[in-house]
């Protein structure tokens, strides 16, 4: 095999752009558990935004807003509302990373730069992909501070407890109708990816709407892209509706790996994190579906959590409703036992279970 001409040590973090970043922190901290770990903002010199960073495990959110109604922070939420603008990747080279991405074809967002302040230097770069979603690249290996150069440590003044969230298993983007197969191509091309998984409309087909997606992997594994496209059906696809609302292609769900499912997921329900439900029907048939499992069905009937079988084991999961008000981005959690699928499984439970939300709004 050739050499990994973008080799990726893993997400480095998601910058969210949002509408009240104090508010949003609490949120995530509060409902998820996250623990706050750096902040930069007007008392750090940053005049015209302020950004506070949350870790839980490897997991590592980064909430931006903007103090000024004219910068690009603030036009951004504007249009699309609270969503993901940064994909960050966490690298050894973020110069060879951008070089390598931007001669197969990558539109330059930033060229490599190097920020420092007293615990060292950071590199970073950027490149477009979907919508106004970008990819960084990250180079912190002489760097020692909280998060990077111009954010200070910072803590709560509440104690709040982890869920047990470990990683980033995968983040799935929306695009346009007819897009796919180019976005597709791009990770594959641009930044070396490969075609790990193909659903179609056959896979993912309810009565009323459909969509397609594709699956695509670095060289490690360690970064999982599925992309969906909506594909034609009797009403509007749940990824239709995405669009409309975020104006455009952008990160749909962001899914979360735990080592205890039935603990993350009971946990955030006592903090008020709302999810889909699948009637109880669903649960009828499990065992005959996906074989003997650890858990009882009752505890997961409980929960509302899924299962589903491929041939290497078994995962568990679980998805969120919208964590804001416009229906965009929303999160799964998964523990995976052995499983390295997607749960195609749950594809048509789920879908069903969206489409009940969708209607709700008055959009299906
Ligand atoms: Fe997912």
């Amino acid at each position: 095999m050739d050499q990994d001409f973008l080799p990726l040590k893993g997400t480095d973090h998601l910058e969210f752009y949002v509408g009240n970043a104090k508010q949003a922190a609490h949120y995530y901290q509060h409902a998820f558990g996250f623990e706050l770990i750096a902040y930069a903002g007007p008392e750090t010199g940053a005049k015209t935004e302020a950004s506070y960073v949350l870790q839980q495990g490897k997991v590592r959110f980064v909430l931006t807003t903007s103090l000024v109604p004219d910068s690009a922070i603030s036009q951004h939420v504007q249009h699309h509302g609270d969503g993901v603008k940064v994909l960050a990747l966490w690298v050894d080279d973020a110069s060879s990373s951008y070089h390598q991405t931007v001669s197969k074809g990558a539109i330059s967002v930033m060229e490599p730069k190097v920020i420092e302040d007293k615990f060292g230097q950071v590199v970073i770069s950027a490149i477009q992909t979907y919508g106004e979603t970008i990819h960084k690249f990250v180079e912190r290996k002489a760097y020692h501070g909280p998060f990077l150069p111009g954010f200070e440590a910072k803590s709560s003044s509440f104690s709040t407890e982890p869920v047990g969230l470990k990683h980033i298993d995968h983040c799935v983007g929306n695009v346009n109708l007819g897009d796919m197969n180019k976005w597709v191509k791009f990770y594959e091309e641009v930044m070396g990816f490969s075609l790990l998984v193909t659903f179609d409309d056959q896979d993912i087909s309810t009565e009323y709407s459909a969509l397609m997606s594709k699956v695509v992997a670095n060289g490690n594994g360690y970064i999982k892209f599925p992309i969906n496209e909506p594909a034609e059906g009797r009403k509007k696809s749940q990824i239709e509706e995405y669009i409309e609302y975020y104006q455009g292609a952008g990160v749909q769900h962001v899914a979360l790996a735990t080592d205890d499912i039935l603990l993350t997921v009971s946990q955030l329900r006592q903090r008020g994190v709302e999810f889909l439900m699948v009637p109880d029907v669903y649960y009828d048939d499990l065992i005959a579906r996906v074989g003997t499992i650890d858990e009882t069905i009752d505890s997961l009937k409980k929960l509302n959590i899924l299962v589903d079988r491929d041939e290497e084991g078994y995962l568990l999961q679980i998805f969120t409703k919208p964590v804001q008000d416009r229906p965009t981005v929303f999160y799964e959690i998964i523990q995976r036992k052995g499983a390295k699928s997607f749960g195609k499984g749950n594809f048509k439970a789920l879908f069903e279970a969206i489409e009940r939300e969708q209607a709700l709004r008055g959009n299906l």
